[in-house]
C-alpha cells in the first residue's frame, strides 16, 4: 500500500542532520510529529520550531505517532536504536524506519523489517554544520536512496522536498558509495591541508593560503562542471611538463614525511585524466612521469632528471 502523500515523520536524534531535514519538511507541508533525543535541550530547541511537533520522552513515543522514523543518531547508535523500536506496520504508529549514514548498511534496521516493517537509508550528500544556512545550502544537494517501493516513492519526494537530486544505489554499495564520496568532501580538505602545511614554509598564514586558493578551487570545480574532470585538468601533467614535476617530487622528497608520496598518488590519477584529454599529452613525457611517480611510491626515491619541459609552473 503506498504511502500517504505527507507521511508523519518522527525523528531519533535531533543533531546536525535533524535541525536541517526536520525544518526543511515541516516548511515543505510534511507533518514533524515527534523528535527524541538523548539529551532533551536540542529536542525542544528543534521541536519549538516545528508545528505540531512533541518531545517524546523516549524513542517508541517516535514511533508510536509517526509513519516513518528517522534514525538521526550518530552511526554507532543506529543499531541500538532500531533493535529497540517496536513496528506494528498494521497499527496506528510507524510502518517505515530509515537511517541517514552514508556508509552503515541498511540492513543494520533488519529487526524491523523482521517486524514487517519497511527499511531505508537516505543519506543526503552534503556536509550539515547545524546552522540555518544549510536550509538553503542543501539544495541542489544529492541524496542517495536504498529503500524497496512504496518506501522509495515517498523517500524521492522527500528527498525533492528538500531541493535535492535523489539518487540510488544497489543494495549493498554503500561502503564503497560513502568511502569514494569522501574525496568530494573531508578530503578535498585534507589536499587544502597540505597546501596550507606547505605554504606555511614560504611565511604564508592559513588565511594567506585559503583566501589565495579557493577561488582558484571554485574556478576549477566550474570548469571540471563545464568540460568534465579531463577536460578541466591544468598544471604540468596536463602539458606533459616532465621536468617540472620531476623537479617538484625531488623537492617533496626532500622536505621528508609523506610530502612526495602524497604528491606522487595524486599525480598518478592526473596521469589517468591527461590521457583522456582530447589532445593527450606526449605518451614519452607521461611515461617518464609515471616513472618518477612509481619510483617515490615503490620507496626508492625521487630522482632527479635533467629538464625535459619549460620552467613554468601553475
Ligand atoms: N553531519 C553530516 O554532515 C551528515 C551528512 C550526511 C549524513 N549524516 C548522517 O546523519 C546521522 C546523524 O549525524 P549528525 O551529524 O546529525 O550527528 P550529530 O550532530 O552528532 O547528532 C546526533 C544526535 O543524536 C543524538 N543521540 C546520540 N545517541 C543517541 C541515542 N542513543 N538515542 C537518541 N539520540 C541520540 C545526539 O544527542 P546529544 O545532543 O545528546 O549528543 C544528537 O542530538 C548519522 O548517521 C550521519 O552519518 C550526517
Amino acid at each position: 500500500m503506498p504511502y500517504s502523500a505527507t507521511p508523519r515523520l518522527g525523528f531519533v536524534g535531533a543533531g546536525r542532520l535533524a535541525r536541517c531535514v526536520a525544518r526543511a519538511w515541516s516548511r515543505a507541508g510534511y507533518p514533524v510529529a515527534a523528535i527524541a533525543s538523548r539529551s532533551a535541550g536540542p529536542a525542544r530547541e528543534l521541536a519549538d520550531q516545528l508545528p505540531g511537533c512533541i518531545v517524546a520522552d523516549d524513542p517508541q513515543r517516535v514511533a508510536a505517532c509517526s509513519d516513518i522514523v528517522f534514525l538521526t543518531v550518530p552511526d554507532d547508535e543506529i543499531g541500538a536504536a532500531a533493535n529497540a523500536l517496536q513496528i506494528v506496520p498494521s497499527g496506528s504508529g510507524a510502518r517505515a524506519v530509515v537511517h541517514c549514514s552514508g556508509a552503515t548498511p541498511v540492513d543494520v534496521l533488519a529487526p524491523v523489517r523482521a517486524q514487517g516493517g519497511d527499511i531505508g537509508g537516505f543519506h543526503p550528500l552534503y556536509l550539515f554544520g547545524g546552522i540555518d544556512g544549510d536550509l538553503t545550502r542543501i539544495q541542489g544537494c544529492s541524496v542517495t536512496i536504498e529503500a524497496p517501493p512504496p518506501l522509495a516513492e515517498t523517500l524521492t519526494g522527500l528527498a525533492r522536498a528538500l531541493g535535492c537530486h535523489p539518487l540510488s544505489i544497489p543494495p549493498g554499495g554503500r561502503m564503497l558509495y560513502h568511502a569514494a564520496a569522501h574525496y568530494a568532501a573531508s578530503f578535498a580538505l585534507s589536499a587544502l591541508s597540505e597546501t596550507v602545511s606547505l605554504w606555511q614554509q614560504l611565511g604564508f598564514s592559513e588565511d594567506d593560503a585559503l583566501r589565495a586558493v579557493l577561488p582558484m578551487l571554485a574556478g576549477t570545480i566550474e570548469t571540471a562542471r563545464d568540460k568534465g574532470l579531463a577536460g578541466a585538468l591544468a598544471g604540468p601533467v596536463s602539458r606533459g611538463d616532465a621536468g617540472i614535476v620531476e623537479k617538484q617530487l625531488a623537492l617533496l622528497d626532500g622536505l621528508g614525511g609523506d610530502h612526495a608520496l602524497l604528491y606522487a598518488l595524486m599525480t598518478r590519477r592526473a596521469v589517468e585524466l591527461a590521457r583522456r584529454r582530447p589532445v593527450p599529452p606526449s605518451t614519452g613525457a607521461l611515461a617518464t612521469i609515471e616513472r618518477a611517480v612509481e619510483n617515490v611510491v615503490a620507496g626508492r626515491g625521487a630522482v632527479p632528471r635533467p629538464t625535459l619541459g619549460s620552467e613554468a609552473g601553475e
